[in-house]
């Protein structure tokens, strides 16, 4: 999977993350700052890649990040993703961010948009932070 099916409707892999975003979290035009999404991301990503690696996991690459629609403070926040590529050391995730928004209040409460996707490599590292194989 490539960040290339950003117009597919369906979340793509298995639901990592739901959050909603608070006051704090706006930028100065009052939508969602991009950071926070990209902060969800690399949370969401680093689950589904610890779980794999069965070890700490550091965040080593980002593959470019599409915002596609704005985000709303009260909006659902959800973090999909799958394992794309394992390398030695290393798991690439490829991650989706859907949001069902609070308001208007969504005539269908399963509707949601996707806002943003990217892949995100991360590395199994050991407890000196040093990259150790992951298992296949
Ligand atoms: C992640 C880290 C431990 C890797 O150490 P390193 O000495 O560069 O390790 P290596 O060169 O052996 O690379 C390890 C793996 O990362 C991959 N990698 C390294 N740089 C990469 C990049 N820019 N993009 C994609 N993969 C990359 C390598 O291909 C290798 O994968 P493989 O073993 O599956 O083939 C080290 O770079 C680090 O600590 N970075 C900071 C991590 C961090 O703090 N992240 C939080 C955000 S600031």
């Amino acid at each position: 999977m490539t960040t290339d099916n950003i117009a597919d409707p369906k979340p793509t892999g298995k639901l990592l993350l739901r959050v909603v975003p608070m006051p704090a979290d706006v930028n100065r035009n009052g939508n969602i700052f991009g950071g926070w999404v990209m902060s969800q991301m690399d949370i969401a990503g680093g689950i589904l890649a610890n779980q794999r690696a069965r070890s700490r996991v550091a965040t080593v690459s980002v593959q470019t990040i599409n915002f596609i629609r704005p985000i709303n403070v009260g909006d659902i926040v959800c973090v999909f993703g799958e394992i794309v590529r394992i390398g030695r050391t290393s798991i690439t995730v490829y991650l989706e961010v859907y949001v069902s928004p609070v308001l208007p209040p969504p005539l269908d409460e399963n509707e949601s948009f996707l806002v943003a996707s990217s892949a995100f490599t991360f590395v199994a590292i050991d407890e000196h932070g040093r990259p150790h194989p992951v298992d296949r």
